[in-house]
């Protein structure tokens, strides 16, 4: 869990980077419409979840500073006794002026009123550029002439995790060790893509993890050449190989991790060769991660090592420096290595600087190293038993002082421990 003081904290160092005689304003996230009359399952937003750990919607943070003084005020929901009957407690003004180390707790339908009088002698507001703004505070905007993005500033801190960040991803890593473990021991015969994915979010629940990070791809062969296979409805084919790409939110923080595992507990030849030949190329780029080295210099060697495996392979031909720069190789490796991974699974935290430069590790932030090689069933131009074949192997890497841990290092990844895993429980 995280503490009280660690949220001021955030929101202290926040308000060192606002410019005197400004306004800020961090707006709860709404609710989004499923259909009709029903609501997804409510999430609250990453900035405003960052600086004050408040899950209820209908809630802003505000930092009014000037230069003798700052002022931080958390508008909550008030109690209500039809409201809370039907859609849960409420924590209400009382009992948040008692949890949250700030200057004054007021209700958000005096949000209006309140702000009128925080405006006054403000230059600047700070909001987010992004999210979108409930209507009826739309007012607040026009009252300002000079209007500046939050995010950058909220972004800037999320780039690199404290302790207890930490331990909270290290938290949903583990339940997702679980359920991809349970998805390799999982008997997959006669069975659909969705009942696997069952099984996942079934051991997401069961550990502890509420909710997914992102909507899970558990994608049978040909449609994990499909980057964003979501649909999960087909079925598990003998002699495929399955890419899982599922990871648990725990308390908010997010865990990213692909395993690609065959549908029938061995990996095939051609399978096992594309499948060692990406596990090599991110074992090394994992290896590479220190303090001080660029996320793009970890993307020129993945792709200079996966081209140089496609020619051994014989997927691509030619040398490997022509064929980069043709782009050829993005044909079979078309995405990043890897992102910045927290509150989001794609962290909302820089990649450059204010300058405009890249931003180097550094210790204590997060992120993928997941490359992969998708080849369609229908590209004649590739040797027929590589067809249909579609391979990505993700971890979540923490940088420490002078290397890195591989947060996810204890997820079985060789052919060997996967196809030890595989082994079905229920063989007859
Ligand atoms: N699961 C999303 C990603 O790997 O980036
Ligand atoms: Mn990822
Ligand atoms: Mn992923």
């Amino acid at each position: 869990m995280i503490k009280e003081s660690e949220y001021k904290k955030r929101r202290d160092a926040l308000t060192k980077k606002l410019s005197n005689n400004s306004l800020t304003v961090v707006f709860s996230a709404e609710n989004k419409t499923r259909s009709n009359d029903t609501n997804y399952p409510y999430r609250q937003n990453s900035n405003f979840y960052y600086l004050t750990g408040f899950k209820e919607d209908n809630s802003a943070l505000v930092i009014a500073k000037s230069k003798k003084e700052t002022k931080t005020i958390l508008f909550v929901q008030h109690k209500d006794e039809v409201y809370e009957l039907w859609n849960g407690k409420r924590l209400g003004k009382l009992e948040a002026r008692k949890r949250f180390l700030v200057d004054a707790v007021i209700v958000s339908k005096d949000f209006k009123k309140s702000i009128k009088k925080l405006c006054k002698e403000k230059k600047y507001l700070y909001y987010d550029f992004q999210q979108k703004i409930p209507k009826a505070k739309k007012l607040l905007i026009d009252n300002f002439k000079t209007h500046r993005d939050i995010s950058p500033l909220i972004g800037e801190m999320r780039l690199v995790k404290s302790k207890s960040e930490i331990s909270l991803i290290k938290k949903a890593i583990e339940i997702t060790k679980i359920a991809h473990h349970e998805a390799m021991a999982f008997d997959k015969r006669n069975k659909n893509e969705y009942e696997l994915l069952a099984s996942i979010e079934h051991n997401f629940k069961k550990h502890g993890a509420y909710s997914d990070a992102y909507t899970s791809i558990v994608a049978c062969g040909d449609s994990a050449n499909t980057l964003h296979y979501i649909s999960n409805d087909k079925p598990l084919v003998n002699g495929e190989l399955i890419l899982i790409d599922a990871g648990c939110e725990y308390e908010y923080y997010a865990s990213d991790i692909t395993r690609t595992i065959p549908v029938n507990t061995k990996f095939s030849e051609p399978q096992r060769e594309l499948y060692n030949m990406i596990l090599d190329t991110q074992l090394k780029i994992i290896n590479m991660i220190k303090p001080g080295v660029f996320r793009s210099d970890l993307q020129k060697e993945a792709e200079i090592l996966l081209t140089k495996g496609m020619i051994r392979l014989g997927i691509l031909k030619g040398k490997y420096k022509k064929l980069i720069k043709k782009q050829e190789h993005k044909k079979y490796y078309p995405h990043g290595i890897g992102h910045w991974m927290g509150l989001d699974v794609h962290d909302e935290a820089p990649y450059l600087d204010a300058n405009k430069k890249e931003i180097a590790l550094k210790k204590g932030m997060v992120l993928t190293i997941e490359p992969g090689i998708y080849i369609s069933k229908d590209d004649k131009n590739v040797l027929k038993k590589f067809r249909g074949i579609g391979i990505r192997i993700e971890d979540d890497i923490l940088v420490t002082k002078t290397s890195y841990n591989n947060l996810s290092g204890g997820i079985a990844k060789t052919v060997k421990e996967i196809e030890t895993r595989s082994q079905h429980k229920k063989m007859a």
